[in-house]
């Protein structure tokens, strides 16, 4: 490629009037293959790397995902890297000062490719500080608000080039399928309409059109990592063609059709290849089938993983080989890339014009998001994006929409004039905990605990507050029995508990990444505390605070009211607070079913007919709540459904319509659920799924005509070949609050 400069000299690269893909082409032949190979290249930030040197061993770093440095390098080295322009990312650079420092460093390169910052950025830019936190994505998704969805990602898009960041490693599109899986509460839930649809939202908020106020988002874990063989986070994944065409590849597709430009892949082998490694993924399917255009990151050190756990490559360069030559275009992260893929080029065996095409895609994304005009972000107005009002309410509000109310006798709302003095306790009741994984610490000022917020909702109320400690697995009895004994002192008891997913003590969590467990019910004395408590004969009201399902079945059995907060960000206190005094009216539906207990597991709502042909014996073969279920203060009376035909041909539609009346004394908004079963088919279909749905606002009294159009793309599966078809026969249509047959309204039509 010939390099060309402007009249006055400057090379065409650095024209920010020429098109994109001229100034890649300019750029890339002045690179040398030293260069090339580092934009593929990413490194930990040096902050990250001097904390961890200091604080972790070799050994630690052996099976650890989310704390790094480089034995044998330094913080120094690589900052000499940068300079000489062979890095092309990083990622945990978690401040704005450090992000400005390490790229006055790649400005000083002898091209001065400007290095592009991605972050976790799943909830907000929640895992750096001094940032908005919203509610993380499984609580999101129990909104079913799409527009809510859209708007957090474009609010947080903003906070993240306001600090220099542009690139999020999200949105997580895994569909949750295991609730022993650390990583369900990072997940948009265990339907893949849903998740397909949240991911979708999620991907244009925060691409925008992809230019210097936007961000890249991050498609991820390619793929079927969130149903692994024993629930723990990266253990093999073996499932069929049929499943991970049918479950796990939709949220992608829909992902690449929105028009993410990178994607991730899963840290899991699927069906005996390493996804590091595989070619059927990242080519055939990801840039064959669905065009992705693209570039692929690999997760945190799985290439090495490739030679180093799953024992496909002989030794590191055989990894990178393999993964290279599969679809890879950039290493998350660190030492040897360099080195060894240049090795590999001058040995012949990767194509040089290989490395030009991941080169190419990651250089695209940088000129097109203004790196180059724009490479730094401005301190002195950092502060008017990050935590802005605007961005305050939006979390607020999400935190509202995102509590799922389970279980209420009619306890709740509370009245301060009957419940005067008030117990609180748990683990979660006074804990930044309440922000949820992938977030950093918060300054208190930014935090509503439960606690605070209760105060702050019902400020003559005198709350007693007994403090549990912050760690589920080394509770004392002493603390509980305190909490025993006060409750016969107070009206009622509000007791907070859950998972523990605080990152800052990284091996003291019970939930989060890399933190799954056997069991799905309370850590520690937390039930011991519950059942204590509620021995007082004073009514108990318990709150969730967790990223996965748990299943509280003695609670979910013997008290009058249990919310399930989910992790509901920064105003996740004043929410619940809201919420239990009855400012707000809960609309929130489980995005992910809640089992009794971990033996159910496999347990989700849209499962195969035969699934429960011979039920469990001893007990029940029911969750303990379904998908999509979910209680108001005000009652919702669902009539009418009607059809507005009963054939149509298979590129035919239906329209569906159902009335929904708010016949309580409450305004509220009542998520409105359309399901589809194909009654009869070639191959074994779900007795249901979720194929449409709708947030409705109504005053008490009002009723509302919900309309539905279901499309031959509703009607769809793979027939026996794998190849989608929409097949004659009849289909049932299922409209209600909740996927319990119980709660739902049906009607057929055919497809001739
Ligand atoms: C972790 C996670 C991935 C995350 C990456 C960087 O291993 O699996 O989701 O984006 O590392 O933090």
């Amino acid at each position: 490629m010939c390099a060309s400069c402007g009249n006055d000299g400057t090379p065409l690269y650095k024209d920010a009037s020429a098109p994109v893909g001229k100034r890649v082409e300019d750029l890339l032949g002045r690179m040398t293959l030293e260069e090339k190979v580092g934009q593929m290249n990413q490194f930990v930030g040096l902050e990250h790397i001097r904390k961890n040197e200091a604080s972790l061993s070799e050994e630690d770093l052996k099976n650890n995902t989310a704390n790094a440095f480089y034995p044998g390098f330094s913080a120094d080295s690589v900052a000499e890297w940068t300079k000489k322009g062979l890095v092309g990312s990083f990622l945990h650079v978690l401040t704005l000062d450090e992000a400005n420092y390490l790229q006055s460093l790649a400005m000083q390169s002898r091209l001065a490719i400007p290095v592009i910052f991605g972050i976790d950025a799943i909830h907000g830019n929640a895992n750096a500080p001094d940032n908005t936190v919203y509610p993380t994505n499984i609580g999101l998704a129990s909104s079913f608000d799409l527009g809510l969805a859209y708007r957090i990602a474009r609010e947080t898009a903003a906070e993240m080039r306001a600090m220099n960041m542009h690139w999020t490693f999200n949105p997580n599109v895994e569909v949750a399928r295991d609730p022993r899986w650390g990583r369900v509460g990072e997940t948009f839930g265990e339907d893949p309409y849903l998740v397909s649809l949240m991911g979708e939202e999620t991907v244009k908020g925060y691409q925008g059109d992809l230019s210097s106020d936007d961000v890249l988002a991050c498609i991820k874990h390619f793929a079927g990592g969130s149903q692994p063989i024993n629930g723990t986070n990266g253990s093999p994944t073996d499932l069929s063609e049929r499943t991970i065409r049918e479950v796990f590849f939709p949220p992608f597709e829909k992902g690449v059709e929105a028009g993410a430009m990178s994607l991730m892949t899963a840290h899991n082998e699927l069906n005996g290849i390493p996804c590091h490694s595989n070619e059927w993924l990242m080519e055939d399917v990801l840039r064959g089938e669905w065009d992705f255009k693209g570039f692929v990151v690999s997760d945190w050190m799985d290439i090495e993983h490739i030679h180093d756990l799953h024992a496909t490559a002989e030794n590191l360069k055989e990894a990178f080989f393999q993964s290279i030559m599969a679809g890879m275009d950039m290493h998350m992260h660190g030492v040897y890339w360099n080195e060894y893929v240049c090795e590999l080029v001058r040995e012949g065996r990767i194509p040089e014009s290989r490395i030009d095409e991941s080169v190419r895609r990651i250089l695209e994304m940088k000129f097109r998001l203004g790196l180059f005009e724009q490479p730094y972000a401005d301190e002195k107005t950092t502060m008017d994006v990050r935590l802005c009002e605007t961005h305050r309410q939006t979390a607020l509000e999400a935190a509202r929409k995102s509590i799922v109310l389970l279980k209420n006798d009619g306890l709740l709302p509370l009245s301060p004039e009957k419940y005067r003095r008030v117990l609180v306790t748990g683990i979660n009741a006074d804990d930044h905990n309440i922000l949820g994984d992938w977030s950093a610490d918060q300054k208190p000022e930014n935090v509503v605990t439960v606690l605070e917020g209760l105060k702050m909702i019902a400020p003559q109320t005198d709350f007693v507050f007994v403090d549990q400690g912050w760690d589920p697995r080394n509770m004392s009895r002493q603390a509980v029995d305190r909490a025993a004994s006060l409750a016969r002192t107070c009206d009622l008891n509000i007791v907070v508990a859950g998972e523990y997913m605080y990152r800052g003590r990284w091996t003291e969590r019970t939930s989060g990444e890399d933190t799954d467990r056997s069991d799905i019910d309370l850590v520690g004395l937390q039930n011991e505390l519950i059942q204590k408590v509620a021995a007082s004969g004073k009514p108990t009201v318990l709150v969730l605070i967790s990223g996965r399902p748990l299943g509280t079945q003695w609670a979910a059995e013997h008290l009058p009211a249990l919310v399930n907060a989910w992790e509901p960000g920064m105003y996740g206190g004043q929410a619940i607070a809201e919420i239990l005094y009855g400012q707000v009216n809960p609309s929130a539906k489980l995005a992910v079913t809640i089992p009794r207990s971990v033996g159910q597991t496999q347990m989700i709502y849209n499962h195969k007919p035969s699934q429960y042909f011979h039920p469990y014996a001893v007990t029940p073969s029911t969750p303990l709540y379904p998908f999509g279920y979910g209680l108001s203060y005000t009652d919702y009376e669902y009539s009418d459904l009607r059809l507005d035909r009963t054939e149509i041909p298979a590129d035919g539609s239906v329209k569906v319509s159902v009335t929904v009346k708010n016949t309580g004394r409450m305004a509220g908004e009542e998520i409105v659920q359309l399901y589809i079963r194909d009654r009869f088919s070639q191959v074994t279909r779900p007795v249901k799924e979720l194929k449409d749905f709708a947030r409705i606002a109504l005053e008490p009294g009002e009723s509302r005509n919900v309309e539905f159009t279901v499309t031959p793309d509703k009607l769809k599966f793979l027939d026996k070949g794998l190849k989608p078809i929409v097949e004659p026969g009849e289909f049932i249509v299922m409209v209600g609050p909740s996927s319990d047959d119980r709660d739902l309204l049906t009607a057929s039509f055919f497809v001739r």
